[in-house]
């Protein structure tokens, strides 16, 4: 499973990438709008640090907007990959791009059967929010095996990305399912690395490290 890191701050995408864990980058408006920077400097930045995909966010609701938006996204630089919300005008557009060679993300997607639609209009990832739906009561990694099972079943090249990804246990199930990509916060990658049985075994082995002899 890939690991894409899920924040538009640089600072946090360079701590991660020191330890190996981004493959990708996702970044949505209000993630750049926390960071207090201008969108494309923030964007070109990104793409400096990271070698691997770079979702970046269209904000137009028409398919004209939307597809001159995309346009201009993609020529920013050949790893991004245009970010789409999953309405009728935003198919459209994901079609256009995958006959343009424009590589999307569909956002903000909440049910399998949006998943299948973006899938036919050609859409290089899904992004289906699990934490969202766990906020709102429903069961967010049930709509992941849903979508890895239709999109199996029919041999689809989009690739799940588990997006709003919460906790650790968001990851692990991802991971166990097949999900082809996992996009994380910071916050997260590091609760997955902590251990407190790792850190009690350092302490004594540090204690211990202190009898040795020299
Ligand atoms: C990623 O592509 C999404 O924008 C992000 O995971 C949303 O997460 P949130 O529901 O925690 O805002």
């Amino acid at each position: 499973m890939l690991f894409f890191i899920d924040t538009a701050d640089v600072e946090e995408i360079r701590q991660a990438n020191d330890m190996g864990l981004v493959d990708g980058v996702t970044t949505n408006p209000s993630l750049v709008a926390k960071t207090g920077r201008p969108f494309k400097e923030v964007i070109q930045e990104i793409c400096e640090i990271v070698d691997g995909p770079i979702s970046a966010e269209a904000v137009s609701l028409t398919y004209d907007e939307m597809l001159a938006e995309a346009r201009s996204l993609a020529s920013i630089h050949p790893n991004i990959v245009v970010k789409i919300p999953l309405v009728p005008d935003g198919l459209r557009c994901v079609r256009t791009c995958a006959q343009e060679g424009i590589r999307t993300n569909v956002t903000l997607c909440f049910s399998a059967t949006q998943a299948l639609l973006a899938a036919k209009a050609g859409a290089t990832y899904i992004s289906p929010f699990v934490g969202r739906l766990d906020d709102i009561s429903h069961q967010g990694m049930d709509l992941i095996g849903e979508i890895l099972e239709i999109y199996t079943a029919y041999d689809f090249d989009t690739q799940v990305l588990v997006a709003s990804i919460r906790n650790p246990l968001h990851v692990l199930e991802a991971a166990r399912m097949g999900a082809h990509v996992a996009t994380i916060p910071l916050k997260v990658m590091l609760q997955l690395v902590r251990h407190p049985l790792t850190d009690r075994g350092i302490e004594a082995f540090m204690k211990d490290w202190e009898k040795v002899p020299s």
